[in-house]
């Protein structure tokens, strides 16, 4: 018997409503994350990924209207008190943005931002907070010196770790990346990459990563979702979806990149 997903989402609708007028974001997907597991969204710029990761973790904007549901650990995100929500997700699901210099508080120095969510979290307080900050900073590969530092001060490289640092801190069961490497040139993209790829293992969260780089989900990703107009219109592991795609998008998808690589 299959274990019960740690996500699992049915016939999610969204629409977004300004002033008059109504976009409809998500016509009804359907997916689910199972646990310790690498689930990859992609697909073109405006096909709903952000919306559906978003609404896996009770964060779209107020103009969002839903339907369908989200299920994190067998519990409805939209059948629940807005502070059992805020429990779940705050307990529960860690979001990575795109942008990290403009997702970080610029007013505070990133070890604050880092100690924040362990101590609200953990609890943790003192000495302890101190060290477990330190212990975050070498994990994701920063120096003690950054502890000290402003978000203005440091790369976006750099920006990204400490989001990275501050997702992990609140052990999380599920982490979603939406595009983390999309504003990083390449270098930096590999080490990033490669240090979700290491926190994964080591913290075995199970991980929702929103990506347009079919290298990158070939990599780090088990299982594939291709977005299309609001829709999932391929769904599978990542070897069946890149072997053989069955939608015509998905194929036009693959064959692009294929063709990019061999000109290379
Ligand atoms: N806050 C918003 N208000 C109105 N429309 C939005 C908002 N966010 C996204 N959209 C629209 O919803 C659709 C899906 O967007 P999005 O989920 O950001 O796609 P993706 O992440 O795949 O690029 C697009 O048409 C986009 O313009
Ligand atoms: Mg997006």
């Amino acid at each position: 018997m299959l274990p019960s997903p740690l996500l699992e989402v049915s016939n999610l609708q969204v629409s977004y409503h300004i002033r008059t007028k109504s976009v409809k974001a998500l016509r009804g997907i359907n997916f689910s994350l199972f646990e310790n597991e690498i689930l990859a969204f992609t697909g073109e710029s405006g096909s709903g990924k952000t919306t559906a990761a978003l609404a896996c973790c009770g964060l779209l904007p107020a103009n969002a209207h839903l339907k369908g549901s989200v299920r994190f650990k067998g519990v409805d995100l939209y059948s629940v008190s807005v502070k059992k929500l805020h429990q779940l997700r705050g307990k529960g699901i860690a979001f990575i943005f795109q942008d990290p210099q403009s997702a970080l508080n610029p007013v505070l120095t990133a070890g604050k931002q880092v100690a924040e969510v362990l101590h609200r979290h953990r609890g943790l307080r003192g000495q302890i907070l101190m060290q477990e900050t330190r212990k975050l900073f070498r994990q994701v590969g920063l120096k003690h010196s950054h502890i000290t530092s402003y978000p203005f001060a440091l790369s976006g490289g750099e920006c990204q770790r400490i989001m990275i640092a501050a997702a992990c801190a609140g052990n999380p069961a599920l982490l979603i990346a939406d595009e983390p490497t999309s504003n990083l040139d390449l270098i930096v993209e590999n080490e990033v990459l490669a240090l979700l790829e290491k926190l994964q293992k080591g913290y075995r969260f199970s991980l929702l990563l929103i990506s347009h780089d079919l290298r990158v989900i070939a990599r780090l990703a088990q299982r594939v979702a291709i977005f299309n107009s609001g829709l999932i219109v391929e769904e599978g592991t990542v070897e069946q979806v890149f072997k053989s795609p069955r939608h015509p998008y998905a194929k036009r998808l693959l064959a692009t990149v294929l063709h990019k690589g061999a000109g290379e």
